[in-house]
């Protein structure tokens, strides 16, 4: 008998013929009225999930007794608490690799229409407001051998630091766990502490996975730190910063600009301060939101998904302690 997969998300005809070969598919709605209604209906009979961008608590995973694998279509597994997974023997698969490279590139759609104010100046356009030669009140920051701060050296960090080091001639600093002679050797990359890198850079990109230690990282106090011709860079999770500390330091323009792909709440309130703001680029968490690196990514959920429920070990395993209580 074919396995029970519900998908939370939906998937192109291809990868939805390859999950329908192998398994009883699914598809659930869950951005509709009823929300996640849909989604806990299927779950007693689920022995896969897959999709993204939904919180799967212990509460709502309980009701899926038979559960044996979630595929999440991310590189980032915040929506999931990993001890209960792994009490359960639940294995938990992302997406990494495949979009290291799309969200770096996100990190520097952001990086330069912050400095150059691209949004802010092509609006102005827009508005037939481009009456005479632009005067200084409008010019922007050279974003070209600066000095560029990355927070957490993984592997879109590296990707960030490449671009910036050979694409921009940029100073990279960076902070991380340890230092890392590889990264230090390929692009001239300094190690700093946390505080000394927010003192020192022009940029500050921030690229952590949000975990009980990331989460609000930076608030006043960091802040406080930046200079006061910087920008601040968030492309992880929102909930890495102090949003409010945020808002406020951008109103007092401690910093020069911040440029957010992520907030702490998500779609970011039509209310929030951010919207005001002229000298914040704010996207709707578009890092990996390309056509090519979506599919990727999906087609890396998909393998992963078919590998765990057949019984083999899938490629991208977050959880890996979960595969070996399994074996036990
Ligand atoms: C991820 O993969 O975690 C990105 O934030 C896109 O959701």
């Amino acid at each position: 008998m074919k396995k029970r997969v519900i998908a939370y998300k939906k998937f192109s005809p291809a990868l939805t013929a390859r999950l329908q070969e192998a398994a009883e598919l699914i598809y659930v709605d869950v951005t509709g009225t009823h929300g996640l209604a849909p989604l806990e209906d299927a779950l007693p009979d689920a022995h896969g999930l897959i999709g993204s961008s939904v919180k799967l608590n212990a509460e709502l995973l309980d009701k899926a007794p038979h559960l044996e694998a979630i595929a999440s279509v991310s590189v980032g597994y915040d929506n999931y608490d990993l001890d209960y997974l792994t009490r359960r023997c639940i294995l938990l698969c992302n997406t990494p690799d495949v979009l290291t490279e799309t969200v770096a590139d996100t990190a520097f759609a952001l990086i330069l229409s912050t400095a150059r104010r691209v949004v802010e100046l092509a609006n102005y356009v827009k508005a037939g407001d481009w009456q005479a030669s632009l005067g200084e009140p409008l010019f922007g920051s050279d974003v070209h051998g600066k000095t560029l701060g990355i927070v957490g050296m993984g592997r879109i960090g590296s990707a960030i630091a490449r671009r910036g080091h050979f694409g921009f001639g940029m100073t990279i600093l960076y902070n991380s766990h340890s230092p890392k002679p590889d990264i230090e050797r390929e692009f001239a990359a300094q190690y700093r502490s946390l505080d000394q890198l927010l003192s020192e850079a022009d940029f500050i990109c921030v690229t952590v996975p949000l975990s009980p230690e990331t989460t609000r990282l930076i608030g006043a106090r960091e802040f406080a730190l930046l200079k006061p011709e910087s920008f601040f860079i968030n492309i992880s999770r929102g909930k890495v910063v102090d949003e409010k500390a945020l808002i406020d330091a951008l109103q007092k323009q401690q910093f020069k600009g911040a440029g957010l792909d992520v907030f702490e709440k998500e779609p970011l309130p039509a209310d929030s301060p951010l919207l005001n703001l002229p000298n914040v680029v704010a996207t709707p968490h578009i890092g990996s939101a390309t056509h090519g690196t979506r599919e990727g990514m999906a087609r890396c959920a998909v393998d992963n998904l078919l590998a765990a429920l057949s019984g083999k070990r899938p490629p991208d395993l977050v959880n890996r302690e979960a595969w070996e209580r399994r074996s036990q």
